[in-house]
């Protein structure tokens, strides 16, 4: 019998954290369904407490949901009150709540004298807000998880006894985050063993491990870290996340898999299912998957070289070590067009993993025709990208009616737009230094704004020239970041539409109030 290894997927709270990413709540909603079809055992669905549209988020993921959902919540009782406010209509919650305790953090985020005049005081400090956070959670819920953030880099002896005192609290789970991605992949192992010889009531809980991959190792820490007795890995599906990004799921799983002859665990992981979760989590937050990706990029699987070729076509083992079907990966793109009916795209969206109302897919649909009339064929990627087109239009923001564009290369780039928000239009023209400079002045100009565009950047879909062009905006607002996605066969449309989209999400943003940050550590 092999020993079950809980996979815990935080793409939907640390991968949203990564820079550029930003999932509105149908997306995430869409995504979380797919962490269930994958077999994940715990979702951790977003921090609740950092903004009303998080708590939304969760609120919605928990709806009908199977698998455990978690909340993060900092070791505080509003952020705990709130996780738990998101968690209700769970059939399965769990507030997970972490304080920082390396000395560096303890003395960088704690350093008021209220925690204590030294570091001894504050380490007791925050050893005793992390045992009341977990007896508050658990007023709540048995189901309570415990990090010790930046753990790869607390004193062993220290991380021993707060872990043992949050046990003994309740926590379920004890978490031990590399959450600057420091640790070697023996070190981490050796720290997650002496910790279990350490604490004496290890027993009463699950050891997780989280790592970050700041050095490209979070894949190996967390596999010595289960080496060593861990139970439950926390990842994200394309290892997106803070900074480097998180241990990517696919790459823990089917490493765990192709090389079950070295250990005695397993995982609940649908693996068949790992290609269309990365596909639908790549379109949706705009993060490109990295061509040479192991196991989900687009060279995971393709032999260039011919001798390569030739042991292929002898023996498929020649060169690989898992298969393409075994991840999902399809061996045939089946191919839409304009003569593809409704339900025939349906099915075909149903296979890569959306499930869409009437209302929905009649929409859908109407995009989807307007497209096939422009590019003969429809892929499988231009349907994820028009989904998470079509998902990433939270209601009541800017939408654009008609744009005209003039530009040659004897003629100053001059554009025309017109916007509509709700019963209103907007119209006006403006000149730029290209094409899509003079449309983002025509925008502003009916919108009466300032110009604002930080980041920009298009692609294209799939191959050819007939692919659908994806643009992404982000523009920044003080400290804060919008992002908006549009897609077009035309890319200056798809830049209009994606500057619209960063704008109606400022727009939704200021409606929204942020909830009070404190200063208890993060
Ligand atoms: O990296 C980290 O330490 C975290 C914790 C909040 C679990 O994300
Ligand atoms: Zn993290």
């Amino acid at each position: 019998m092999r020993e079950k290894i809980l996979v815990f997927d935080t793409t939907l709270r640390d991968g949203e954290q990564s820079p550029g990413a930003s999932l509105n709540v149908q997306e995430k909603v869409e995504i979380a369904r797919q962490l269930e079809k994958l077999g994940v055992d715990i979702i951790e669905a977003g921090f609740p407490a950092s903004s009303p549209l998080q708590l939304e988020a969760v609120q919605r993921i928990c709806d009908g949901s199977k698998s455990v959902i978690a909340a993060l919540a900092r070791a505080v009782e509003n952020d705990i009150s709130a996780a738990w406010k998101a968690l209700s209509p769970a059939g399965r919650p769990r507030i997970h709540t972490f304080i920082s305790t390396s000395d560096i953090h303890i003395l960088g985020k704690f350093g008021s004298d209220r925690y204590g005049t030294n570091l001894r005081e504050k380490r007791q400090n925050v050893l005793r807000m992390a045992v009341d956070a977990v007896k508050f959670a658990k007023t709540f819920t048995p189901d309570v998880e415990f990090s010790a953030e930046d753990a790869g880099r607390t004193e062993p002896g220290y991380l021993a006894e707060i872990i043992a005192a949050v046990i003994e609290a309740g926590a379920k789970t004890v978490n031990i985050p590399d959450t600057t991605g420091y640790t070697w992949p023996s070190e981490f192992g050796g720290k997650i063993a002496r910790l279990i010889a350490d604490v004496p009531n290890i027993g009463d809980a699950v050891v997780s491990v989280h790592c970050h991959n700041d050095l490209g190792l979070a894949v190996a820490n967390s596999l010595s870290a289960v080496e060593n007795g861990a139970r439950q890995i926390e990842c994200t599906v394309n290892g997106i996340g803070e900074r480097a990004g998180n241990a990517s799921l696919e790459e823990i799983v089917m490493a765990l898999k192709v090389r079950a002859d070295l250990h005695h665990f397993q995982t609940g992981i649908v693996t068949e299912e790992i290609y269309n979760t990365s596909r639908m989590v790549s379109a949706f937050t705009g993060i490109i998957i990295q061509p040479n990706k192991a196991v989900v990029g687009d060279n995971a699987f393709a032999h260039e070289s011919g001798i390569h070729q030739d042991g292929m076509l002898k023996s498929r083992e020649t060169y690989e070590v898992m298969t393409p079907q075994s991840v999902g990966v399809p061996e045939t793109s089946i191919v839409l067009g304009r003569h593809s009916g409704k339900h025939g795209l349906q099915a075909r969206l149903l296979a890569l993993g959306y499930k869409l109302g009437d209302q929905e897919l009649e929409t859908v649909y109407r995009r989807f025709v307007d497209i096939a009339d422009k590019k003969k064929e429809v892929y499988d990627d231009d349907l994820r990208v028009l989904m998470g087109d079509e998902l990433g239009r939270p209601g009541g923001t800017y939408e654009l009616d008609y744009m005209h564009i003039n530009s040659g290369t004897a003629s100053i780039p001059t554009a025309t737009v017109r916007i509509r928000e709700e019963n209103q239009l907007y119209e006006e023209s403006a000149t730029g230094d290209g094409p899509v400079d003079a449309c983002f002045r025509a925008i502003e100009r009916a919108l009466g704004i300032e110009s604002m565009v930080s980041t920009y950047t298009v692609r294209s879909t799939t191959a050819g020239r007939q692919a659908l062009g994806e643009a992404l905006v982000r523009i920044r607002d003080g400290n804060i970041s919008f992002n908006g996605r549009g897609v077009s066969t035309d890319i200056i449309e798809a830049s209009a539409k994606a500057y619209l989209q960063a704008l109606g999400q400022r727009r939704l943003h200021n409606q929204n109030t942020l909830s009070e940050t404190t200063d208890n550590g993060v």
